[in-house]
This record gives C-alpha cells, structure tokens and sequence, in this order.
C-alpha cells in the first residue's frame, strides 16, 4: 500500500477511505435512505465518464510537443538506456543493410541468373578465382558466367552465411528488443507511480466527485500509452519514411516514372488519413472513456458484493455490467473498425498502383529494355536491363515505398489514439492537490489546549451546503458529544479535522494555529479516529489493535483494550490476544468488532480522539463503561463522540447539536434541557421510543 494511502488508513479505517474515495458504493448503498444515496457522484465532467473531444486540448503539433516534453521527466531517468539502446540497435541495423545489399545481390544475380562474383563475395565464401569476374575489358562481349556446380556451391555456402548470421543475430534482436521493452515498462512505472502520488495528494472532494474505476483506467492503462510514445511518435515514422525515400531513390534509377507514381498514389493515402483523423479522434477517446466507465463498475460490484447478495441485486447489477460491458465492446468496435477501413483503403490504392506497374514492367522485361540509368545504374541497383530479376527487385522497392505510406497512415491512426491516452493520463498529473502541505509548516501544537471551528463553511457540491457557521471550541481534557439526525453532518464536522477536507470559509484550529499551517502527516498523527464501519484485517486480535501505531507493545494493547471494554472477550478467545482473525474479522460479533477497532484508535494515544459513532453496536451497559474508561483516560485529550444513546451523551461535557450543518445548541445534559428546544425534543423522542411509547 503507497505510504499516503497507509497513513490515512491509520486515521480513518480502509473501508472508510474507499467509502470516501469510492464516492459511491457499496457502503453507501448500505445506508440505505441517506440523502446521498441518490446523489450523483459524477461532477467533474471530464472525470465523468462523459468525457468529449472538446474537454481535451485539440492535438496540433504544439499539443504534441508539449506532451512529449511532458513525458521527459519519466523518460529522463532512463535516457541512458534509451541511448545506449539506440546506439545498439543503429549498429545492428547497419550490418543488416550491409548484409542484405550483399545477400540480395548474390542471391538475385549470382545464384539465380548466374554472373560471377565480386572479389569480396568470393572471399566471404571462400571460393577461388574462378568464380570471380574477369576483367570485363578482356572479355566485352562474351558474359562470364558460373558452372553449374559453382552455383551449387555459392548457393550452399551462402546458406551456411545465412545460417550462421541467423544464429548470431536472432539472439542479438531478440535482447534489443527485450530492452526496449524493458526501459519503456519502466518509464511507464515512472508515470504510473507519480500519477498514483498524485491520487493520494487529491483531496477526498476530489475523490468524491470522480469514480474510481476512471482514476484506476487513467493509471493503469491510459499511461501505458507512454510506452509506444517515441516508438509511434518518433521512430517508427522516422524508419518509414527513411524506407519509403530509399525505395524511391532505387526506383529512379529502375524507372523514374514508376517512383512518380508511388509518390502520386501516396496523395489519396495522405487525403483519407486527415479526412478520417477527427473520427479516429473521437472513437479513441469514447473507447477509452468506455473502458474507463467499465473499470468503475466492476470496482463498484466488487466492492458492493455482499450488499448485493444480501439484497438479491445479482440479476439487476448483471444487467447493468452487461449494458456497460457492450457498450465498451461496441466502442472498441467502431476505433479497430475505423482503423480497419483507413487501412484497407490505403492498402487497396497501394495494392492497385502495385498490380499497374507490375503489368507495364513485364513489357518491359519481354522487351529487354534498359532500365533508366542503364550500363551507369549496375553499380547501385545490379541492373543494365528489365529482366526477371529486375522485376523482382523493382517490384520489391514500389512496394517498400507504398507499403511504407501505408504504414505510415496506420501510425497516423494509432498516434491519435495514443494521444488522448496521454491527454487523459496527464490530466491527472496535472490536477492541483487542494490539500497540500505549507511552505513552512508549523510544529503540531503542544500541549493541546482546545479545538475550534472558526465560522465554517463547507460543501462537497457547492450547489448544497454541508456545514453552515459552524462555532465550536472544545478544550482538553473534556469530551464533547455531536448530535444530531442522519445527514446532518456530524461526519463531515469531524473529517474536517483530520483535514480530509478543507472549509470553503472559515478555519479549523488546534490551539490557536490553523490546521492549514499544519503538515498534513502531522495532523493525522495527531487525531485517531476510530468508526462505525471498521475494518479488520485477517491477523492476530494484537496485530488489529496494533497495526495503526507505531511499534505498540503488547502492555499498550492490553490497556487500549481495557479502555474499549474489549480485555474481558479477548482473554476468552482460543488463544487470547494471539488469536487469528479469519477474513475481515468474521469470527467475531459486530460489538467485538467495534471494540477492537475503538481500541485501535485508543492505543494510538493521540491528544485527538474522534469516535464517529462506533459504539452503535455495544449495549447500552457496555457504552457506558466504555464511557467510563473513556474519561479516565482522556484526562489531557480533546474527545469527540458521535452517538445516538442518550445514556452516553448526558455524560459529555458539551453537547453540540446540529441540525442541517448548523450547531443551533451548544451546552451540557441539564442546561439543554432546560432551554427546552431541540435537544430536548431529541431527547423525548429518544426516550419515548425506549419507553416503547
Ligand atoms: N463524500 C461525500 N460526497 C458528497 N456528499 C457527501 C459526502 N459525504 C457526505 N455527504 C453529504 O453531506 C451531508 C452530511 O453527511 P455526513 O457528514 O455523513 O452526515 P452525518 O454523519 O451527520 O450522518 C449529507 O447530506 C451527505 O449526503
Ligand atoms: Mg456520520
């Protein structure tokens, strides 16, 4: 687990963290009836999984540039061995051009034609001076050829060369290979980890606002695209184009007039593949926006598992699973369809332009015409005159350069879809954290004298007040009951003080110092929290209570436990505080479970206590020892109590009651009694139902 997302879990347990950051879960669909429940979670609207081309900067050469050098800093790391490969690979390359020139000119003209060697040819296959060309002034009309047993031989050595470079070279490519894709996988994990960095420094707003699944799609497959970057973006154009300006330069000196007309069918090539570009464009990114909405609903059902059994949503989640499955399939569809018709439009003119110069260069070759440069052009393309081998190899130059176009369009394609992956990978990257820590943070103030909320304001949708003019100190060493209905929010008070949020007006203080003043790290080693949904780990009872303090000893455990009233129930488990808890804890009882997770909180020994209703599950009689414990305990801490017992409450030395975000009173047990307003009603309300009224 990256160390940010660690240390929130210390603070608030797992289950909340993906609670918040999930938005929109099954934890949510487990408190059935809330008011955000129906909400929609879906604002950001590029975060949305309704993402369209106009929310991404349009991709000129400058928005390439600008993404390339964005990439630098991934790739920096690695420049080395990018260089070291290239290097490499430059060298490779060169020896097989060398070789392939050697290779298709003994193959074309010496072994199947039947000319003598050149000297060096001779040499490479140890053969002797017969077989090598006599001096073409000795003998100007007679045309030396080879025997047939010397061609035998040229053809057999040459086939041991063959062999024996396959060996040497297969090897060789294959490690080059290897390394490539071993440096760009890990400047793919470069972005990758900055990118998870980046999630964990978004503030929980943000989170709440954007469904996991598209962040999890962003990271883990829109980035992957860095890894083609240089070779779509660079290289493999580069090669290209290198191959089609050869191809055509060996074409002119067989036949200008055939280079002119590859070079006229690549007009078409270059029309369809801009008319086709926004097309391409636009189903690259409703691919990957499918496939990202896709991830968020398997994150959901998985997440929403047993609340979806225990409600017999299997069908309905299917459904919708189903719904969503094809809609992805169905845009992947129409990008690999687009990119199919581009290509084999491109590939049908390089296919026709192929057949047509095929047809006029065997007139040619039944002519025994002169090829363009003629006796001047067997120094470079081994060729005075159209003849089977001629054909063959001009054949083989038209379509390395038509080809070559055509290879270039289905880069063109693949570019485009390769870009909007880095668009949305670096959109990402490029979100400013709104939680960050300040310039120069001040040291967590000791010892803890009060926590205030200074006029407070705070939304999560600015279209709907959370918490309004929220005034409230609470002073060390007393502890402070937060009351109030479903969605008042009591939760969000609190989280503000873990700073999983900020207030949109208005401060949090600690002391007199500003949360924001504060590092981040420090205020959550400073405030447990301990929840009613908690999560425990499989693991010993100790490891549970343990696990968010630094290097607890058991003789804290034991005592944190003693406060949570959990000591009694351990000690009667099998092995007492070595007991392995299964899966989640399923072993033990909902109360057990609470009371763990409350003394993971307490041995954590923080000035700050925060129990957002987590003793909802004890009896009455164990809250209340708890509660007991609790004040012994908390002699020189700031607690805060979310609960709905009465019993509980009249024992806090504050009581805040809230109503819609807005604390409307303030004051113990008797004094809000009397003043006979909402506390009272509360209580009556309470008690009325205890009564069984
Ligand atoms: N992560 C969130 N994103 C958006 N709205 C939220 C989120 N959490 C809570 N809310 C909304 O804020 C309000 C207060 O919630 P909360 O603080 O959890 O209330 P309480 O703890 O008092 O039940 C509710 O209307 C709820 O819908
Ligand atoms: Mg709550």
């Amino acid at each position: 687990m990256p160390a940010r997302a660690w240390r929130i879990c210390q603070t608030y347990s797992d289950a909340e963290v993906c609670d918040r950051v999930g938005g929109y879960c099954a934890i949510h669909l487990g408190c059935s009836g809330r008011a955000h429940d129906r909400r929609p979670y879906f604002r950001i609207p590029s975060m949305t999984g309704t993402e369209t081309l106009a929310d991404l900067p349009p991709i000129r050469a400058r928005r390439i540039l600008q993404l390339a050098l964005k990439c630098w800093p991934f790739i920096r790391p690695m420049f080395k061995h990018l260089l070291l490969l290239l290097g490499s690979a430059a060298l490779v390359s060169l020896a097989l051009l060398a070789l392939g020139l050697l290779g298709t000119d003994l193959f074309n003209n010496k072994i199947l034609v039947g000319d003598k060697l050149q000297p060096l040819q001779a040499q490479l296959l140890f053969v002797d001076e017969s077989f090598v060309l006599g001096d073409i002034a000795d003998n100007v009309n007679e045309r030396e050829v080879l025997t047939e047993s010397q061609r035998k031989t040229v053809r057999t050595r040459a086939m041991i060369w063959a062999a024996g470079l396959l060996v040497v070279f297969a090897p060789l490519v294959g490690g080059l290979v290897y390394y490539n894709i071993w440096i760009w996988q890990m400047i793919n994990q470069n972005l990758r980890v900055a990118m998870i960095a980046k999630a964990e420094h978004l503030s929980l707003k943000y989170h709440s606002q954007s469904r996991v699944g598209d962040a999890i799609f962003r990271i883990y497959q829109d980035s992957a695209t860095i890894t083609s970057l240089v070779q779509e973006t660079f290289v493999g154009p580069a090669a290209a184009l290198y191959n089609i300006v050869l191809a055509l330069a060996f074409l002119c000196f067989f036949e200008p007039r055939i280079a002119l007309a590859a070079v006229f069918a690549m007009v078409p090539m270059i029309l369809a593949a801009a008319w086709a570009t926004r097309l391409l464009r636009e189903r690259a990114l409703a691919n990957r926006v499918a496939f990202s909405n896709l991830t968020s609903r398997l994150q959901e059902i998985m997440i929403a598992l047993r609340v979806v059994k225990a409600n017999k949503g299997e069908g309905r989640v299917l459904r919708r699973f189903d719904k969503d499955s094809h809609r992805a399939l169905d845009a992947a569809f129409s990008l690999r369809m687009t990119i199919a018709v581009l290509e084999v439009a491109v590939t049908s003119i390089a296919a026709l332009v192929t057949i047509g110069a095929e047809y006029v260069i065997v007139y040619w070759v039944l002519g025994e015409r002169e090829t363009f440069l003629g006796a001047a052009a067997v120094t470079v393309i081994g060729f005075a005159v159209w003849n089977l081998g001629a054909f063959e190899d001009a054949r083989e130059r038209l379509g390395g350069a038509l080809f070559g176009a055509t290879g270039l369009v289905g880069a063109w394609a693949r570019l485009q879809d390769l870009f909007i992956g880095l668009e949305r990978a670096f959109y990402l990257l490029d979100l400013e954290a709104d939680i960050v820590d300040p310039d120069n943070p001040a040291p967590f103030p000791e010892p803890l004298e009060s926590v205030t909320w200074q006029n407070v304001h705070f939304a999560y949708d600015s279209a709907q007040p959370v918490l309004r003019r929220v005034d409230l100190v609470a002073r060390s060493g007393t502890i402070t009951a937060i009351v109030g209905g479903s969605g008042a929010g009591k939760s969000t008070l609190v989280s503000l003080l873990l700073r999983l949020y900020d207030p949109d007006r208005g401060r949090v203080l600690i002391n007199r110092t500003d949360l924001r003043r504060l590092r981040v790290d420090d205020i959550r080693e400073g405030v447990a929290i301990a929840l009613q949904r908690n999560v425990l780990f499989a693991g010993t009872v100790a490891d549970n209570i343990g696990y968010a303090a630094r290097r607890p000893k058991r003789a804290d455990i034991e005592a944190a436990a003693r406060v949570a009233s959990a000591d009694g129930f351990i000690r009667e488990l099998a092995n007492g505080y070595d007991t392995e808890l299964g899966e989640r804890g399923g072993k033990l009882s909902s109360g057990q479970r609470q009371r763990l997770s409350l003394a993971r909180a307490i041995v954590r020994n923080t000035p700050i206590l925060i129990l957002d209703e987590p003793t909802a599950a004890l009896d009455a009689e164990t809250e209340l020892e708890v509660m007991r414990n609790l004040r012994g305990w908390a002699r020189n801490k700031v607690v805060f109590l979310i609960t709905h017992r009465i019993s509980t409450i009249r024992n806090a030395d504050q009581i805040v009651f809230l109503e819609q975000g807005r604390p409307v009173e303030v004051g113990d047990h008797e004094s809000l009694l009397l003043a006979d307003g909402r506390y009272r009603s509360f209580v009556d309300a309470a008690v009325g139902e205890t009564a069984g009224v």
